[in-house]
């Protein structure tokens, strides 16, 4: 059973199965050895260095049917990372992640909390926008383990550019990647989980389900509780809604590494 914390110190659980960044073990059970993108990881990586870099990733094969790379944007130095699963038609687009329906979505969560996004750093698990057609229209199609498994190097380079005290996975792809291949974000949301990654990681859902909510009750519950899973880990860096700047503060978490 989680233990809780106060509100200024919660406290961090430990990951289930957290996923060490340097090993690529291959979740939901997939044993394909992956076609990966570390040759193309620059020694000593910046942010600076990653970007141009990760614009010529030819290691699986999304990329051929991508307008372009979409790598992570925000505050270089952010205390709180927030990672989604690979960008969208807009964002393939325009070249920035969460800049469609969702981050649109994402950002008014983080308002309603007092955070201005560019605090934060975005990113995504994979870093091209994997669709099929219907009619004129590009569908997200769900990446498979071999290709997030490619992608993973230019997120562990970004964790350890950034070095983020949080990270907030949005959505199951994400939580998965970083967690662990048996985590449920059912079952586990919004619980300050200690991992190798950062102080903590927390969960919760995709903006996107909220937006696929038919019944308008439902999705107005859906936003309460992302908004709170999100506030959860603003408290636990310091920042957000009465705390001041983001990064201001940051609470001190008993077992913390
Ligand atoms: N969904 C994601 O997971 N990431 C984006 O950048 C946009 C939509």
């Amino acid at each position: 059973m989680p233990t809780q914390g106060s509100a200024r110190h919660p406290t961090v659980q430990r990951a289930r199965r957290p996923t060490e960044s340097a090993n690529l073990e291959l979740p939901f059970g997939d044993t394909t050895p992956p076609a990966t993108a570390p040759p193309l990881v620059p020694p000593r990586p910046t942010l600076t260095l990653l970007r141009p870099a990760a614009a010529h990733c030819h290691a699986c094969p999304l990329w051929e049917h991508a307008t372009q790379t979409v790598f992570g944007e925000g505050d270089p130095v952010a205390k709180l990372m927030l990672v989604g699963e690979q960008p969208g038609d807009t964002e393939d687009r325009t070249g920035r992640p969460f800049v469609g329906p969702a981050g649109r979505l994402l950002d008014e969560a983080l308002a309603e909390i007092g955070i201005d996004r560019r605090e934060t750093y975005v990113t995504n698990v994979v870093k091209h926008f994997k669709w099929t057609p219907r009619g004129p229209r590009r569908i997200h199609s769900t990446p498979t383990a071999p290709e997030i498994a490619a992608c993973r190097p230019w997120l562990d380079a970004e964790i350890a550019a950034v070095h983020p005290e949080g990270i907030v996975c949005l959505g199951a792809t994400a939580a998965r990647a970083l967690i662990g291949r048996d985590f449920r974000v059912t079952t586990g949301r919004g619980e300050l989980l200690a991992s190798p990654l950062a102080r903590f990681v927390l969960a919760t859902v995709h903006p996107s389900s909220l937006l696929r909510t038919p019944d308008e009750e439902q999705r107005r519950e859906g936003m309460r509780r992302f908004v709170a899973d999100l506030a959860k880990a603003a408290a636990a860096i310091g920042g957000g809604e009465g705390e001041g700047e983001m990064g201001a503060g940051g609470s001190k978490v008993a077992g913390e590494r």
